[in-house]
């Protein structure tokens, strides 16, 4: 697996998230989330672990109205952008799947 540029960091608002889909190696398509805290980004496959729905309705609308937590959209469920724990709704305990990242010269790259 490579490491793949998804955008530039200063594309992301601090504290926001956005989507991102990218096709893969086999073809296949596949959607992240990412997320920035400063000069960091956590980044996730967007799909619950409950169901493997996406999180969003709307494009880039991830966070709970606070901008505290991710949200699913469907049910509500919270998970927190730094580690993808799902502390309240359906997958209570469960986690987003990370995709391990990183920032380099100013891009935010993801190995997929
Ligand atoms: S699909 Fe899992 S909380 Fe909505």
């Amino acid at each position: 697996m490579n490491m793949r540029r998804l955008c530039s960091l200063n594309e992301l608002r601090d504290r926001g998230a956005r989507g991102f889909e990218l096709s893969l190696p086999d073809g296949t398509k596949a959607s992240f989330i990412v997320v920035r805290d400063g000069d960091a980004v956590y980044v996730y496959h967007n799909r619950c672990p409950h169901t493997g729905i996406n999180l969003e309705w709307q494009p880039d609308q991830f966070l709970d109205p606070d901008g505290a937590f991710l949200q699913c959209a469907t049910h509500g469920a919270l998970f927190r952008p730094e580690d993808g724990y799902c502390v309240r709704g359906p997958c209570a305990g469960d986690r987003l799947q990370a995709v391990p990242a990183a920032v380099i010269d100013g891009e935010v790259a993801i190995r997929a």
